[in-house]
């Protein structure tokens, strides 16, 4: 895939049509055709990638040596997140993300939730795809919930989401996607199939690598999007949690890499890039995407353990150092003021739910007390560096 080809790109040679383009595109509107794709209503849609244990030095533009192409493209032309935070662990971080609230009030801050657990977002929380619901918007997810699910009325498609393919908990192997749990009390190894379609177990998946599986979901939900309803779509990837596992081909760009855990990581952090690329490319391809506001985040800092970088920051995700809770993040859209900047503004995982809401033309009625704020005109038209 060629940088070049990220979303969002000017393309050349199609200067000299703009004012025809715009002439038909005055002319569609005043006829009200329906070919026509601007909606009255001005939502737009919005496409959340979150990628899982990504650390602040394995994007490109951050200067690592991992290959980030489409991620750097899209940064690129649109505003870099550079002082963004997030909780150092994923099921915090994730219930901020849709709760729009810290987990101190959600009883979610002892660490994960993990597979026994009898846990789950409180069920009197309203998650933000409610209220994009509400709003009128056909929602989506595709990849990793882990925010409980030991009762049904705690699955994502009880939560406010019209679909939901992948995984319930938080990590599983990236080809079999079962999770293997030591039992204590018998002293046994058991594995599970996790995957899930909707709510029922998704066999036949087995041997493809997950983050294939999950961007062709998000691309087959694209195609078949009714071009009148807005979209949210919550692309939860597994990218580039551990277990490290990546086919050879990632690995083979990545000789120079010493270290064998790093290597194998670069080549998921690669994976990734090219699932984003292909993700954003479906999104031009099928007319979304010049009205999408297009947001990736990581959930917490990579862990240096199995091969996250965060340097120049120290610590590591389960850290309350900056490598643990500052995040890579970006947003690209095509509704952006300003294009091509990097925002230094103080922003917060928790600050999504507002903004995305009031984007929406929503309202947050129903949540309880709110912590994040909407940081929509911060982000789209702040003068910054
Ligand atoms: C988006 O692109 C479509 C197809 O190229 C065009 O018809 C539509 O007017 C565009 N919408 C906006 C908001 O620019
Ligand atoms: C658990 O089983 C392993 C072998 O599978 C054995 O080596 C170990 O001693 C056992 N531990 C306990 C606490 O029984
Ligand atoms: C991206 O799309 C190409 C072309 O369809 C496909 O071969 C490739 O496997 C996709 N990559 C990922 C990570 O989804
Ligand atoms: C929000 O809730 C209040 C009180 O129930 C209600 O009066 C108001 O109409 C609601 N707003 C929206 C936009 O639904």
């Amino acid at each position: 895939m060629k940088p070049g080809s990220a979303a969002g790109a000017p393309k050349g040679g199609q200067r000299p049509l703009l004012s025809l383009l715009f002439l038909r595109q005055l002319l569609l509107q005043l006829l009200q055709l329906p070919g026509s794709c601007v909606r009255a209503t001005g939502q737009p849609h919005i496409v959340f990638v979150l990628a899982d244990d990504l650390g602040w030095n394995d994007v490109g533009y951050h200067g690592s040596s991992i290959f980030t192409p489409h991620l750097d493209a899209l940064a690129a032309g649109g505003v870099r997140l550079e002082n963004y935070y997030t909780q150092p662990l994923c099921t915090p971080s994730r219930s901020q993300l849709l709760t729009g609230r810290y987990q101190i009030h959600t009883g979610l801050q002892h660490q994960i939730i993990w597979p026994c657990q009898p846990s789950c977002i409180p069920l009197d929380e309203k998650l933000l795809p409610e209220l994009l619901q509400e709003a009128g918007y056909v929602t989506h997810m595709v990849g990793k919930w882990h925010l409980g699910m030991f009762r049904k009325e705690c699955l994502p498609t009880r939560r406010g989401f019209d679909t939901f393919f992948g995984y319930l908990l938080g990590s599983e192997d990236y080809y079999s996607h079962e999770r293997c749990v030591h039992i204590d009390a018998l002293n046994v190894t058991r594995c599970a199939l996790d995957f899930r379609d909707g709510e029922d177990v998704a066999e036949g998946y087995k041997n493809i690598y997950s983050t294939n599986i999950f961007a062709q979901r998000a691309i087959d939900l694209i195609a078949s999007h009714p071009a009148q309803k807005p979209l949210f779509l919550y692309l939860a990837l597994q990218s580039v949690h551990e277990p490290l596992q990546v086919p050879e081909e990632y690995l083979q760009l990545y000789d120079f890499i010493q270290d064998k855990k790093r290597r194998l990581y670069a080549g998921m952090v690669t994976l990734m890039d090219e699932a984003v690329g292909n993700v954003t490319r479906a999104l031009n391809k099928y007319g979304l995407w010049n009205n999408t506001v297009f947001i990736f985040s990581t959930d917490n800092g990579g862990q240096t353990l199995a091969g996250g970088n965060n340097w120049p920051l120290r610590g590591r995700k389960w850290s309350l150092w900056e490598g643990g809770i500052r995040g890579v993040g970006f947003v690209a859209s095509p509704l952006l003021k300003q294009k091509g900047v990097q925002n230094w503004e103080l922003i917060h995982i928790s600050d999504w739910l507002p903004t995305l809401v009031n984007l929406a033309g929503g309202h947050t009625n129903g949540t309880k007390p709110l912590d994040g704020f909407d940081v929509w005109k911060t982000i789209s038209s702040l003068r910054t560096v």
